[in-house]
């Protein structure tokens, strides 16, 4: 199963990015920007990016202005968010960014259409992404560390957090290079940020309204058990 943003997260995720995302730097480790350095470093003149599940095209865009005559073309399976993104893009000068609404696990592409394959925290398929990219191309992708809220999600609100959020995809499971190369990836490596990030009552809202894995999710209902949550990450600082 996959979370499809719809109008309402694209409409906040849109939002928050453009709010929060250059303060989002924990401890001077700024994962977001090692990721696009990383990005930035491997594409090449001519050579074709593809983004899966690249939301409002935030990071889409911060990739297209730091890398010269590269095409990008960026793929959502929310309508909501494609739109969004295109809204976006007709903002900003000088990139070349197409944008079109399609599943991560299924791409319509043809085999090694891609000199590079990257994608921000959205569902696909491994499989998927080695097809599309050309031989000796660059597969770059961040994923969720363990400092993400959703572990303590599943342990708050039990069955009530869609199992997704636990999903090997999101972790950071050192087994996942050997996957790489089960798919076919020769050259696999991992930079992993151990960062451990603690949480107000307003930021376990926050996230859990932009991101909603738990079902039903509702503040003030649920508010018990949002201040389980704070006690459980409060007590994991000691
Ligand atoms: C956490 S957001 C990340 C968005 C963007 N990459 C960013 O970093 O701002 C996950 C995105 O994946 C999209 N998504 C979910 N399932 C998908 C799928 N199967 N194929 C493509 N996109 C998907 C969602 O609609 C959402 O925009």
């Amino acid at each position: 199963m996959s979370i499809v943003d719809n109008e309402k997260q694209a409409v906040l995720r849109n939002k928050f990015l453009k709010e929060n995302s250059e303060k989002i730097k924990i401890e001077g480790i700024d994962a977001d920007e090692t990721y696009i350095t990383e990005i930035v470093k491997r594409s090449r003149a001519n050579g074709v990016i593809l983004d899966i599940g690249a939301g409002t095209a935030y990071f889409t865009i911060k990739i297209a202005k730091r890398t010269l005559n590269v095409e990008i073309v960026a793929l959502d399976l929310s309508s909501a968010s494609i739109r969004m993104a295109k809204d976006n893009v007709s903002n900003v000068k000088d990139v070349n960014i197409h944008l079109l609404i399609a599943d991560g696990r299924c791409l319509p592409f043809k085999n090694e259409a891609f000199w590079l394959v990257t994608s921000r925290l959205a569902p696909h398929s491994i499989k998927e992404a080695y097809r599309v990219l050309k031989k000796n191309g660059w597969y770059i992708f961040r994923a969720c560390g363990p400092y993400n809220c959703w572990k303590e999600a599943h342990e708050i609100f039990g069955k009530r957090a869609l199992p997704f959020a636990t999903a090997e995809w999101w972790k950071t499971p050192f087994s996942r290079l050997e996957r790489l190369k089960q798919h076919g990836f020769r050259d696999v490596y991992e930079m992993f940020f151990l960062i451990q990030k603690y949480y107000t009552l307003r930021q376990i809202i926050k996230e859990l309204t932009f991101n909603p894995i738990v079902k039903d999710f509702n503040p003030e209902k649920d508010i018990s058990k949002l201040k389980e949550f704070e006690k459980n990450t409060e007590r994991k600082k000691e």
